[in-house]
């Protein structure tokens, strides 16, 4: 599993927080990655005390995480439309939440209050990620503080067809980034997504206006769909060494 930022103690503070958020009869978005992981074992734990959800995994990691915590799974298809129940709340981690204030060196902020856009994609799941987590009326982002930072600076992950990585990496230079390949490091050659493509992982520097990098992104030929995810989390649950700090958007 990828493993980033802050101690698994602070992952499981915000994981349990969130798993919180989820109510009796609710259907579940679960996401991806370590601090996510937290949060669906806290589910299933919930779940095995008698609480009934149905949950719609964001990635085929997340599903063998739901289905060993015996969580009940039902197809991101099968309840959202006209007529479908929908996603009551979704939970899901970041590699970067933006929180205003100022960059610091430990890249953590100062500031508690942010649009709490994000950048999401360090595992390669964004696409289905973003799927779920837009459709859900409630989306609870778990993060710890090493993801917190004033602007939004790290690379942008960008799925892509594999024979468009040329061209998007053309029109990644032509808005201002550099894109690089994302590299297997247990195989030769590129990861592959979990839908069969390529990532791009996208330096921008400090993006001080990702809803239009957002849009250029989303415009450009060959794009299956990127990391950033703007105005769509309710709220942070930042877990710390103390215990957790609750964002809202
Ligand atoms: C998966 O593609 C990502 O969007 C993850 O949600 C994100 O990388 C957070 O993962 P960690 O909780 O492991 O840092």
């Amino acid at each position: 599993m990828k493993t980033t930022g802050g101690s698994d103690a602070m992952k499981r503070r915000a994981g349990e927080s969130a798993a919180e958020a989820v109510d009796d009869g609710d259907v579940v978005g679960l996401g991806t990655g370590s601090t996510a992981a937290h949060a669906i074992r806290a589910i299933g734990a919930r779940v095995d005390a008698g609480l009934d959800v149905r949950g719609v995994a964001t990635s085929f990691a997340s599903r063998e995480r739901a289905l060993e915590a015996g969580i009940p799974l039902v197809d991101l298809d099968e309840v959202t439309g006209p007529d479908a129940a929908g996603i009551d709340v979704a939970v899901d981690g970041a590699d970067q939440v933006a929180v205003g204030g100022e960059n610091s060196s430990d890249g953590g902020a100062d500031r508690v209050a942010g649009d709490l856009d994000l950048i999401k994609g360090g595992g390669g799941a964004h696409a289905r990620e973003k799927l779920v987590d837009s459709a859900a009326e409630r989306f609870v982002v778990v993060a710890d503080p090493s993801k917190e930072a004033a602007v939004l600076d790290r690379a942008v992950p960008v799925e892509v067809l594999p024979s468009a990585r040329g061209v998007v990496a053309e029109a990644v230079r032509a808005a201002g980034g550099e894109a690089t390949l994302r590299r297997a490091e247990r195989k030769d050659g590129p990861v592959v997504t979990d839908n069969g493509n390529l990532l791009l992982d996208c330096a921008f520097g400090e993006i001080p206006e990702p809803e239009a990098l957002s849009g250029t992104l989303a415009g450009t030929p060959g794009v299956l769909e990127h990391g950033l995810f703007v105005g769509l989390a309710d709220e942070v649950h930042v877990g710390t060494a103390e215990g957790v700090r609750i964002l809202e958007a």
